[in-house]
C-alpha cells in the first residue's frame, strides 16, 4: 500500500474536485473525507469517481482551497477532460477511475477537537499514465494541508499554522505561492 495525495473529482449533478490524501493498494483506494464535504455528499449518491495525481501545486491550490461547501466550480471546464461523465483534470499525470465499494460514518477526535468523517472504500476499475506527481514533500503542498484546516482552528492553532505558512511562502516565488499568501491575507 502507498499513500498519495491527489484530485478527486465526483460528480452529481455539478462536478466537484477536492485535493485528498488516499491509501492505494493494487485494485482498492481508501479515503478519510472531514464533513461537511461536498465529496462525501456527491460519493453516497454517485459511485463512480475519479482520483488524479500531479506535479501541479496549482491544482492543489484550486482543488482544496476554492469552492469547499459551494456549487462554485473549483475548476473551469475547460481545466476538465470529461469521459463518458467522469472528468479528470487536464494536468493530471495519472488517473484512478474508481467505483465506491462501501462508506462508513465515523466520529473521531484529534487535535482539532471531535471530527465526523466519512470512510470510503472503492475499487479501482483502471488507471492511466505514469508521469511524475507531487505530494506532501512539495512544501506548497503541506502548507495547504495544514490551511484547509486553519478555518476551523482556534486563535492559538490559527497562529501556529499562519506562523508554519509564513516560514515556507518566504522562500516561495511562484504563482501559486502568491495565491496561497492572498487566502490567507483574506482570513485572517
Ligand atoms: C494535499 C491535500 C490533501 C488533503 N487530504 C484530505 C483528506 O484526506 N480528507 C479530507 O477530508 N480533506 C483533505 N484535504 C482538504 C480538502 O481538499 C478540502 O477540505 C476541500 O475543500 C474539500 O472539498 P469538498 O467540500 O469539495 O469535498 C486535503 C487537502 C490537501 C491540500
Amino acid at each position: 500500500m502507498v499513500h498519495r495525495e491527489g484530485i478527486l473529482v465526483s460528480t452529481d449533478g455539478w462536478v466537484n474536485t477536492a485535493a485528498m490524501g488516499a491509501d492505494v493498494d493494487e485494485d482498492l483506494i481508501r479515503f478519510r473525507i472531514f464533513r461537511p464535504s461536498d465529496t462525501a455528499y456527491n460519493l453516497k449518491e454517485k459511485k463512480e469517481f475519479t482520483f488524479s495525481l500531479t506535479d501541479d501545486p496549482m491544482l492543489f491550490y484550486k482543488a482544496a482551497l476554492t469552492g469547499h461547501n459551494t456549487q462554485e466550480p473549483e475548476l473551469e471546464e475547460d481545466e476538465l477532460i470529461d469521459e463518458d461523465g467522469l472528468y479528470y483534470p487536464k494536468k493530471a499525470t495519472r488517473v484512478y477511475f474508481c467505483r465506491v465499494i462501501s462508506t462508513e460514518d465515523i466520529s473521531i477526535k484529534d487535535t482539532y477537537g471531535s471530527a465526523e468523517i466519512l470512510t470510503v472504500e472503492a475499487r479501482i476499475l483502471r488507471h492511466t499514465g505514469e508521469a511524475d506527481f507531487i505530494g506532501r514533500e512539495n512544501p506548497l503542498v503541506d502548507i495547504m494541508v495544514h490551511l484547509t484546516r486553519y478555518i476551523i482552528s482556534d486563535d492559538d492553532k490559527k497562529e501556529a499554522i499562519e506562523g508554519y505558512v509564513k516560514s515556507i511562502l518566504e522562500k516561495e516565488d511562484s504563482p501559486t505561492a502568491e495565491k496561497i499568501a492572498q487566502w490567507m491575507e483574506e482570513r485572517r
